[in-house]
């Protein structure tokens, strides 16, 4: 006879994000509908190294889809990359009869659930961070909260920017990857974004510039992903007087952005990703990252879905495409063109439109 699924653990590692606790809530209340117990794993994996587990009732999670951050706080977990600390981890799983993980995050998350999926716990991962860097799904938990704080943060921005004729440089989290500037420079009207996904032309910034100035525009705004490193947009905040005459002011919002309340669409994400990481969990599977892919909730290996991630990020290491076929290959490949698409597209239309 199969054996009953007794109880699933969750935890919420890497960065917070807007959105996590309405997926804690989803898993929670999917799991113990279906007659399955749930139990908070408190600061990420070292929460299961430490046998830091908090029992969830429905009444626990009825009032969190509102909730910025994460109640099951998060951590970046150094013990839990090495095998003594993934031991511990397991022997916690099976004193408390966990038969299953929702690990909610992003890559680093995924590294750690594919390394307890292989040591026998199955784990499903949930891509929750403000970053959307996880190729394999179009969108993550998060991403659309704080871009549309910095949307709000840029718009307050231009008003003061307008009064005074200067250009606002705001630079934006995201990490290595550019999607927040690309996605808020454009809602912002930026006259440039800055990226490290394209090469960046500052001269044409420049020249941009000066003959929206000559046709009397007072305002501008230039968005840069964090990604470029700290110097480059303060160092933009000296380089755009020098070379336009216009007055310039750098804006770091940083950590802001990852708080607050999340939006309609992070929440439904996350209860639909949430329900789902449990159906699969439920069907015996593991090692799977939920995506988001053309508006329909799908699912991918997650070593797969960090090899695409690499490969998007021109990280391939040797030897880590060996275990994939050809035909998988070339749709990771096609995966990464239509993000390069994406890019470059976007990217055009805001130097195009941007004013
Ligand atoms: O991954 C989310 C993120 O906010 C990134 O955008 C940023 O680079 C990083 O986390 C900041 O990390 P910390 O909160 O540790 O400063």
């Amino acid at each position: 006879m199969e054996k009953k699924f007794r109880k699933i653990g969750i935890l919420t590692s890497g960065g917070d994000a807007p959105g996590m606790n309405a997926a804690v809530k989803s898993v929670t209340c999917s799991a113990l509908s279906r007659g399955v117990e749930v139990v908070g794993i408190i600061g990420g994996y070292a929460g299961l190294i430490n046998e830091d587990l908090r029992p969830l009732t429905k009444i626990d999670v009825c009032d969190i889809v509102s909730k910025g951050g994460t109640i099951l706080y998060s951590a970046r977990c150094k013990e839990f990359m090495y095998e003594e600390g993934m031991q511990k981890a397991i022997e916690t799983c099976k004193k408390n009869n966990i038969d299953g993980i929702v690990a909610i995050g992003g890559d680093g998350t995924f590294r750690g659930a594919t390394d307890l999926s292989i040591r026998g716990i199955p784990c499903i991962g949930i891509p929750g961070t403000i970053d959307n860097d996880v190729t394999a799904s179009d969108y993550t938990i998060g991403y659309d909260t704080a871009m549309n704080t910095i949307v709000d943060l840029g718009d307050k921005l231009r008003d003061t920017a307008e009064s005074h004729s200067r250009c606002i440089i705001i630079e934006v989290m995201g990490r290595d990857a550019g999607y927040i500037a690309l996605e808020t420079g454009m809602a912002l009207n930026a006259i440039g974004v800055a990226l490290a996904e394209i090469p960046f032309d500052k001269e044409a910034l420049y020249a941009r510039m000066k003959k929206m100035r000559e046709m009397g525009q007072h305002s501008f705004v230039v968005v840069v992903a964090e990604g470029l490193g700290a110097a480059f947009g303060e160092a933009l905040e000296k380089e755009i007087p020098e070379n336009t005459g216009i007055e310039a002011r750098f804006i770091r919002p940083a950590h802001i952005v990852r708080g607050g309340v999340p939006t309609l669409r992070d929440r439904n994400l996350a209860s639909t990703m949430g329900d789902k990481a449990v159906d699969l969990l439920l069907q015996g599977k593991s090692d799977l990252v939920i995506c988001s892919r053309n508006d329909k909730i799908t699912s991918m290996d997650i070593k797969y879905a960090l090899i695409v991630d690499r490969m998007f990020k021109n990280k391939l290491k040797d030897g880590d495409l060996d275990a994939f076929s050809a035909e998988e290959i070339e749709s990771m490949k096609a995966l990464c063109a239509e993000r390069r698409t994406y890019f470059e597209d976007m990217y055009d239309i805001i130097n195009t439109i941007g004013c």
